[in-house]
């Protein structure tokens, strides 16, 4: 097996990174922030404003919502590693492009291979099929343990599109609760 790369390593090749016109609206890299041998690691979709104005994932709505779900798992932020599929900011907040996910996952896959956590928390649709490699939506798969070669892989809806809906938001935390249950089977 290939050596890991550290994390500083890899962080200072995304700062670099043009593999992608993203770089060029970024005010921050969002490289990913936490324990670097978390047993989870917490995949989101693309930095907001927010996490590209302070260079941190999920320190806007998102993240109150998410710090809250943790506890319901027993966990705190410095316990895992949050990381997201893309590193810059997509303009608007738009969805992230096919071509994006493809130039940036490289260093999301470093990054997991490098922490080598147990669990896999997906945070809605983007992060889902890449770790998963399927078409299947998170509707259908969160709160489901799934397996991705040694990785367990536990999808949840994304914390920002619960925000509004209650019913999203009864699952999410369910599904936190769930994990939490996982983690200390
Ligand atoms: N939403 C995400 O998917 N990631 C963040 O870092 C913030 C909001």
């Amino acid at each position: 097996m290939k050596g890991q790369i550290p994390l500083e390593e890899l962080q200072a090749q995304a700062q670099q990174c043009r593999a992608c016109p993203l770089w060029e609206g970024r005010t921050n890299l969002v490289f990913g922030v936490g324990n670097p041998h978390a047993r989870v690691l917490i995949v989101g979709e693309a930095p907001g404003k927010n996490e590209d104005e302070q260079g941190e994932p999920f320190v806007g709505a998102a993240g109150k919502n998410l710090n809250a779900l943790l506890e319901l798992a027993g966990l705190v932020r410095e316990d895992v590693y949050i990381a997201n599929v893309l590193k810059c900011r997509p303009p608007g907040n738009r969805d992230p492009q096919p071509l994006e996910i493809e130039a940036c996952t490289p260093f999301l896959r470093e990054q997991t291979r490098t922490i080598s956590p147990d669990f896999i928390v997906t945070l809605g649709n983007f992060a889902t099929k890449f770790i998963l490699k399927t078409d299947r939506g998170i509707t259908g798969l969160h709160g489901r343990l799934q397996q991705a070669g040694r990785f367990k892989v536990f999808p949840v809806y994304h914390p920002a599109a619960a925000i509004y809906d209650r019913s999203k938001q009864a699952a999410l935390e369910e599904d936190f609760r769930t994990l939490g249950k996982l983690l200390g089977a």
